[in-house]
C-alpha cells in the first residue's frame, strides 16, 4: 500500500477518531468504552495520517494465550506520529506502553492491526526487508544492554550491524576507518567522545546509557525509541537524558517516541502526550498547558 491508499483510507477508519482538531476548535472526542471523562479534551491536536506521518499505527491489538486463556493487552490502538515530533506515551503499570512500542516494530507481533513507517506498510515485511525497515528506528531500553568488557566506541561501533555493516564493526581496533569516524561522531552528539576509549563496565549509569544512544545515532536512525530511558537514573542524570534527547531531536530532526513513568519529564520534553489505560489509548493531545494534576486520572483503577 502506498502513502496515497494510506491518505484515501475510510474515514471511518479508527485512526479518524483521533483526527486534527485543532487548538480553539478543540472538543473531547470521547470513546466508546472509556471511562469517564475528565475535564481536559483529550484528543486534541492528534495529526492523521499525512505526508510527514513518521509512523502511524492503526487498530493494533495484541492477545497473548496463557494457560488460563486469553490475555488482550492491546485493544485498537491507533496513532500517527509527525517527523520530528517528540512524543511521549504514558500511563499505568501493564497499561501496555511497552507492548505497543515492540509492537509497532514487530518486535513482539501484534495480533491485529497495520503499521506504516515513514509511509510504508511494515505487516507484509519479513526477513531482510523488514531488518531493513527497522533499522530507520533506534531502541533506547531501561536496561542499556552494553558489553561491558568492550570499550565505548566497540559499543557504538555496534549499532552499525542494523545498517549491514561487517564483523569489523565488533571492535574498534579492527572496525574501518570511516565506521570508527562515525562511531566517534555519534559519541561526540551525546558529549561522550572523550570517554571513547574506556571500558562499558567503567561507566556510571547516565554514561552508559547515553553510549546506548549513541549506539543508536550509529544506525542512522529516523526516529527514537526509548523505554523509560531515565528509570534507572538519578533525578539529576535522569533530567540530563531527557534533555540530550530533546535537544538531540531539535538539531537533527530525529522523531522521538518515550515511554516514560515521569510526568514532569514528560510534559517538559515531549510535544505530545499519547496516554494508555488498559490497553487502549484514552489520551491523544499536545502537552503545552498540561500539569501532573490534569493528567492524575490516567493513573486510577480501570477495572479492567
Ligand atoms: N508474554 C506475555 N504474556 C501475557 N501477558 C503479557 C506478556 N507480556 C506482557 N503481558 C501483559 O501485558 C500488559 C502490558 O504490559 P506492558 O509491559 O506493555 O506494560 P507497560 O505499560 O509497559 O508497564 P510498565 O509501566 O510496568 O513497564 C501487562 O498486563 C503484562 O502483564
Ligand atoms: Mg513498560
Amino acid at each position: 500500500m502506498l502513502l496515497r491508499d494510506i491518505l484515501n483510507m475510510p474515514t471511518s477508519s479508527a485512526i479518524d477518531r483521533i483526527r486534527v482538531i485543532d487548538g480553539p476548535n478543540a472538543v473531547d472526542l470521547e470513546r466508546e468504552g472509556a471511562q469517564s471523562a475528565p475535564s481536559l479534551p483529550r484528543f486534541t491536536d492528534a495529526p492523521g495520517i499525512n505526508s510527514k506521518t513518521a509512523l502511524a499505527v492503526k487498530g493494533l491489538g495484541k492477545t497473548y494465550t496463557t494457560q488460563n486463556g486469553t490475555n488482550t493487552v492491546l485493544r485498537d490502538v491507533s496513532f500517527a506520529i509527525n517527523a520530528g515530533d517528540s512524543v511521549a506515551i504514558v500511563g499505568a503499570n501493564g497499561s501496555g506502553k511497552s507492548t505497543s512500542l515492540r509492537c509497532a516494530m514487530r518486535l513482539i507481533e501484534p495480533t491485529t492491526g497495520e503499521i506504516f513507517l515513514e509511509g510504508r506498510p511494515l505487516m507484509g515485511l519479513s526477513g531482510l526487508a523488514l531488518r531493513k525497515a527497522r533499522s530507520k528506528v533506534g531502541f533506547v531500553f531501561q536496561k542499556h544492554n552494553l558489553s561491558t568488557r568492550l570499550s565505548v566506541l566497540s559499543n557504538v561501533l555496534h549499532g552499525g550491524f542494523a545498517r549491514g555493516c561487517g564483523i569489523r564493526n565488533w571492535t574498534h581496533s579492527i572496525a574501518p576507518k570511516e565506521e570508527r569516524d562515525r562511531a566517534l561522531d555519534c559519541l561526540d552528539q551525546v558529549g561522550l567522545a572523550d570517554l571513547a576509549g574506556r571500558r562499558a563496565d567503567q561507566l556510571s549509569g547516565g554514561q552508559s546509557q547515553r553510549v546506548a544512544i549513541a549506539r543508536a545515532l550509529m544506525q542512522g536512525p529516523s526516529l527514537i525509541f526509548a523505554d523509560e530511558p531515565a528509570a534507572s537514573l538519578d533525578p539529576k542524570a535522569g533530567e540530563d537524558m531527557m534533555a540530550l534527547f530533546s535537544d538531540l531531536c531539535r538539531r537533527t530532526g530525529l522523531t522521538l517516541i518515550v515511554v516514560s513513568h515521569n510526568l514532569e519529564h514528560a510534559l517538559a520534553y515531549a510535544d505530545r502526550l499519547i496516554g494508555l489505560q488498559a490497553g487502549s489509548v484514552v489520551l491523544d493531545r499536545k502537552s503545552t498547558g498540561l500539569t501532573r494534576e490534569d493528567l492524575a486520572w490516567l493513573y486510577e483503577e480501570t477495572g479492567a
